[in-house]
């Protein structure tokens, strides 16, 4: 039985334990990465990785961070993995729900149609639009690349004339301007990791400046979150239809904020500071969902 690893990195951290974590169950693991994929149309086998013929060896599909790229090789990635998907392969996340989450502005809609807190955002293409939405926002924003991550990029502005340049450079440039209210949360915030619907491990993630990524440096810190914050994170993940999410929230006085959600989170700070072995339970969420699988397709 063997079970891929999409990784752009298979040493990555997460990738050797979902790797060592595969192994330890008896399944082959195999890593393989976009540019090594060749998809056809007409003829078999459809979405090949040097001479393994994707759907008919691996029993499922693993997808760490899809990587950047170009614009058509961000879709053309995408269309791959619902191609495999329609085909009977199990993917986690399921492609749709990636694409819903690394799209900042789609993601956080669906979280507010589905009645879950978020911090006020505005999203435009304009740079006066932008300037006006900083002022609807009370002159303290967080302006946010609509695709991105790690906290790389994301800059607060809290100066007229400062927001002003930095938007008409992003607007010269063609990307969408993603403004957030920013929202004071003591340079921690919480990080819930789910799979399926449980939320199997949190951390508080405790910085020196406002961005709370770990990848920044941020350090976890053990936490147990109260049920109704635990719940939040679960329903915010099945709202988006990942079947695993790492999900942020900021505490504030006014009640917890999702400010984002991971379709493809790691878990190296967090597994500092919880016992629950994540890439074990990964390995047997995949296996469980896969069992009997193959006869169907
Ligand atoms: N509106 C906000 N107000 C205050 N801090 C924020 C806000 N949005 C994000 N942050 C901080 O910046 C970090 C990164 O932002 P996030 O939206 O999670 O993007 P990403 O992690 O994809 O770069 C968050 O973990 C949080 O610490
Ligand atoms: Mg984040």
């Amino acid at each position: 039985m063997k079970v891929g690893i999409l990784t752009r990195n298979e040493e990555s951290w997460c990738s050797a334990q979902l790797r060592d974590s595969l192994t330890d169950h008896d399944v082959l693991p195999f890593c393989f990465d976009f540019p090594s994929l060749a998809a056809r149309v007409g003829f078999k086998p459809e979405v090949s990785a040097d001479r393994t013929d994707l759907l008919r060896d691996l029993e499922a599909v693993i997808v760490r961070p899809i990587g950047r790229g170009s614009l058509e090789e961000i879709i053309f990635r995408m269309d791959l993995l619902h191609r495999l998907e329609r085909l009977g392969m199990y993917i986690l996340n399921p492609p749709a729900a990636v694409e819903r989450s690394v799209d900042k502005y789609y993601a956080l809609a669906l979280l507010e149609e589905a009645g879950l807190p978020v911090p006020r955002t505005i999203v435009t293409e304009s740079a006066g639009g932008a300037l006006e939405a900083f002022h609807e926002l009370g002159c303290d924003v967080v302006l946010k690349p609509i695709f991105g991550s790690r906290g790389i990029g994301s800059t607060r502005v809290s100066d007229h004339d400062v927001a002003e340049r930095i938007f008409r450079a992003v607007d010269f440039n063609h990307q969408v301007l993603y403004l957030q209210e920013f929202v004071p949360h003591g340079n921690h915030d919480v990080r819930i990791f789910t799979l399926g619907s449980r939320a199997l491990a949190s951390m508080w993630r405790v910085a020196d400046s406002w961005k709370t990524n770990v990848s920044l440096g941020a350090r976890p810190a053990p936490y147990e979150p109260p049920a109704n914050i635990k719940r939040l994170a679960i329903e915010a993940a099945e709202t988006v239809g990942c079947e695993v999410a790492g999900v942020d929230i900021l505490e504030t006085n006014k009640g917890p904020l999702i400010v984002e959600l991971n379709s493809q989170p790691g878990w190296k700070g967090l597994q500092t500071v919880t016992e629950v072995n994540i890439a074990d339970e990964i390995v047997h969420y995949v296996l469980d969902r896969t069992r009997g699988r193959r006869n169907e397709r």
